[in-house]
């Protein structure tokens, strides 16, 4: 369990390559800042994280005694016993697990919330997610919980998630949540065909989402776009709204290669091309 707990960390702190920049930047930021709501032109034109200069923090697996050689793995498998895993609560719009009516849901391997300007790039490195674990042991009903996402990011404004491969997630694989300003570029993302709800790319619950530039071979939806579920998300009432999706390969023999839903209460989507 300690070499899991450590993967978090660890993980958990090249996430957090965001936020307190100096000056200069924050008032070109201010300028840009955009709400829930607010209106934008057809082109979508999006806030992005500014450039790694602007940025008073970075962070580098190289950091945390990772070696950046593209053939060192850095990540221990994920503890064969899921019992030991950290629970998390339900995302508010969900209010329960999705695999199982238990409320509380197993902890995503990378999560980052209320954040401002981060970028999560890899020069085409691997994210694996060691999902088969997970997916035995979903198909066995032998979970408690619900399982976890590779990556989640909730509460956060102008994210860019670029030039990494996403592999054998437990669950869905890049589910940034409550965001605007969300960019996912030139990522690649590959499971099993057969490995059970391994989404791609949902945004859920997100206004101003850039998808371009993605390779995608997965067991469910390449893309789906949500907003939460029965009356948690008719509550929480944030749809996901102005989507551009453009550059897309996507293997998924039996999901679809964009899903407007399942999850929709919290208003079906404006302005999606
Ligand atoms: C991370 O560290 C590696 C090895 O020192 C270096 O090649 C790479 O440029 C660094 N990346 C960033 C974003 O600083
Ligand atoms: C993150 O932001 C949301 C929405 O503003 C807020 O409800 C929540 O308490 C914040 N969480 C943290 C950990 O600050
Ligand atoms: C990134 O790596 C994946 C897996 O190794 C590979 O399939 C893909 O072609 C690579 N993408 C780019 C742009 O090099
Ligand atoms: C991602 O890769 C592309 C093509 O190699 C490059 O132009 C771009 O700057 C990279 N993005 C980041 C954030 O490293």
């Amino acid at each position: 369990m300690e070499s899991s707990r450590f993967t978090i960390a660890c993980l958990w702190a090249l996430v957090t390559i965001a936020v307190l920049v100096p000056s200069e930047c924050t008032r070109t930021r201010a300028r840009h800042d955009r709400r829930w709501g607010g209106e934008r032109g057809p082109e979508l034109e999006l806030d992005l994280p500014r450039e790694a200069g602007c940025r008073a923090h970075v962070k580098n697996l190289t950091e945390f005694g990772g070696v950046g050689d593209g053939a060192t793995s850095n990540t221990k498998a994920f503890n064969d016993d899921v019992n030991d895993w950290p629970l998390i609560d339900p995302l508010p719009s969900y209010g329960r697990g999705r695999d199982s009516a238990a409320g509380g849901r197993y902890s995503n391997l990378i999560m980052g919330s209320n954040l401002t300007d981060v970028i999560i790039t890899g020069n085409n490195g691997t994210i694996n997610g060691q999902g088969k674990i997970w997916w035995d042991k979903y198909k066995q009903k032998k979970l408690d919980y619900t399982r976890g996402y590779l990556l989640e990011i909730l509460y956060s404004d102008r994210v860019l998630i670029s030039n990494l491969t996403f592999k054998d997630s437990p669950s869905w694989n890049i589910h940034p949540v409550y965001c605007t300003n969300v960019v996912v570029s030139g990522v690649t993302i590959l499971a099993p065909v057969q490995s059970p709800n391994t989404d791609g790319i949902d945004p859920d619950s997100c206004s101003g989402v850039r998808i371009e530039d993605c390779f995608i071979i997965s067991g469910d939806d390449c893309i789906a776009i949500k907003s939460g579920w029965d009356e948690y998300g008719i509550k929480v009432g944030l749809p996901s709204e102005h989507i551009i999706i453009r550059r897309l390969t996507c293997i998924s023999p039996t999901s679809a290669v964009i899903a407007i839903g399942s999850e929709m209460y919290g208003g079906r989507p404006r302005r999606t091309s």
